[in-house]
């Protein structure tokens, strides 16, 4: 059984996605890390930013694998180094470019085959797994989401105003939302699930429970 999750960047995709996947005994996906992988490659290979072909080019000959746990970029443990800021600002010369999601999408279903899965990213129920069982479309209200972060950054240290990181998510929720392909938008079978004012806890009890009557129905 194929489970979708996608949503934008801080409605709690990643935890809530793991989480389920741990519950239901189902192997995880995070395909976010993939394009950070990619992009890891890139900025240490110094683009070429200007240059799509290329770009994807590079995307070819990374050699991508992922585990529950452990991203490697050909054969290195990059789980760690894909979550710089410098990666997170240049990702979207990958996202945006059609080559390289062609070929992060093959990988995706390559690594599903044969498995009962939750995937978690943005196009998972309209691009990589249109036929999924049960397709989540995960968010929170700016607001909500932003806050979350200013707490997540904090914890790590680092202080940012809840201002800030609302003008960065705008920007971020905008670039997915609009790339020509791949974006960020629900399936028209997806089931809209707004994580307002509930604990991880609770979002995942839900989840589990609209996973296992998919199950019953694709099952009987
Ligand atoms: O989920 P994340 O924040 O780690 O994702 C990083 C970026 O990758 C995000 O800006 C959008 C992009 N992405 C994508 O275009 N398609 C996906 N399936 C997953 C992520």
């Amino acid at each position: 059984m194929i489970v979708t999750l996608d949503g934008p960047a801080g409605a709690g995709k990643s935890t809530i996605a793991r989480t389920l996947a741990d519950r239901l005994g189902f192997a995880f996906l995070d395909t976010g890390a993939m394009y950070r992988a990619v992009t890891l490659a890139a900025v240490r290979n110094q683009g070429p930013w200007d240059d799509p072909t290329g770009l994807a080019e590079l995307a070819q000959g990374c050699q991508i694998e992922m585990d529950e746990s452990v991203v490697r970029l050909n054969g290195e443990d990059v789980s760690k180094l894909i979550r710089t800021s410098e990666v997170t600002s240049n990702i979207h010369y990958l996202a945006d470019n059609p080559a390289v999601r062609e070929r992060l999408v093959e990988l995706q279903r390559a690594f599903a085959a044969g498995k009962d899965i939750v995937s978690e990213g943005r196009d998972q129920g309209t691009v990589a797994f249109p036929h999924a069982e049960c397709k989540i479309f995960l968010t929170a209200s700016p607001e909500e989401r932003a806050k979350r972060r200013v707490l997540e950054l904090q914890a790590r240290g680092e202080q940012i105003s809840v201002e800030e990181v609302l003008e960065q998510q705008n920007e971020r929720d905008h670039r997915d939302s609009s790339r020509d392909v791949g974006r960020l938008e629900p399936a028209f079978d997806a089931i809209d699930f707004c994580t307002d004012g509930m604990s991880p806890e609770e979002v995942v009890e839900r989840l589990v429970a609209i996973v296992s009557e998919r199950s019953l129905r694709a099952n009987g």
